[in-house]
């Protein structure tokens, strides 16, 4: 019997040209060994990774995504762009989740380019996490197709999320601390949910409901939401001419 093919992770990695990018190579010129699962893309800065970036990555079945910049207040850019690589990287984190993809398969840490040692290290540690929760969709439990799904509705998104992110999500001052401290607001929560995770919840049942018909338990099934809630989101697609529901059934109605 053939022995199973040990995984190999594949994990997309964004690193700011300016210091991530340089720790990696220092790390490679010091022939610090470290996991060769880190498929790099070069940027000028952490801050351009667009959450797009993100979700198309864990799309194309990246099992982990990795943003590498310079540490906070040494960005080389004004205004810093590693702080919007930190408020990004949050959301992606929790609209991940609500989708169903494990959100600790996203990592941000910021690496120097004097740092070859320090770079490796995270290597090793995010290759391990990444190999012990598998292949993307094993540890979550669910087919790519799903997620895949639920992906390119956050990708979709993504306009409104930035206007969101500009115009209700703002910091007090753009400290780690000051980011953090709002992400664990109950009012941030409040907000996410009504401004995003809402509309994240309605663009995947109008997926569903797309082809054809399919009843409110389905939909509370698949995308493991409670049922109230699913009632709730129809409710309100309904009045918006998006669905039509015939008892417990729910079909969306096509645009002329
Ligand atoms: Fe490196 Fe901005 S230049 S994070």
């Amino acid at each position: 019997m053939a022995a199973p093919t040990e995984f190999k992770p594949v994990i997309v990695g964004f690193l700011c040209n300016w210091c991530c990018y340089g720790g990696a190579d220092l790390a490679g010129v010091s022939r610090f060994q470290y996991p060769p699962h880190l498929r790099v893309i070069r940027l000028m800065c952490s801050g351009r990774v667009d959450l797009e970036f993100i979700f198309r990555a864990f799309a194309r079945k990246a099992d982990g995504v990795f943003i590498g910049g310079c540490h906070l207040n040494d960005c080389h850019y004004n205004p810093a762009g590693n702080y919007d690589a930190l408020g990004n990287s949050l959301i992606a984190k929790r609209i991940l989740a609500n989708i169903g993809v494990n959100p600790e398969r996203l990592r941000l840490e910021w690496v120097s380019a004097g740092e070859g040692t320090r770079f490796a290290e995270v290597m090793h540690e995010l290759s391990a996490r990444i190999k012990s929760l598998g292949p993307l969709g094993s540890s979550e439990g669910k087919p790519i197709a799903e997620l895949q799904a639920g992906l390119q509705v956050a990708t979709d998104l993504v306009p409104y999320i930035k206007l969101v992110e500009r115009e209700r999500f703002r910091v007090a001052e753009r400290t780690e601390e000051s980011y953090h401290k709002l992400f664990a607001s109950a009012e941030f929560d409040r907000l996410f949910q009504e401004l995003i995770l809402d509309k994240l919840a309605m663009g995947r049942i109008m997926g569903l409901a797309r082809s054809r018909p399919v009843a409110t338990g389905e939909i509370a099934a698949g995308l493991g939401l409670p049922t109230p809630d699913v009632l709730r989101h129809l409710n309100v697609m309904a009045q918006r001419g998006l669905v039509r529901l015939e008892g417990n059934q729910v079909q969306a109605v096509a645009v002329a």
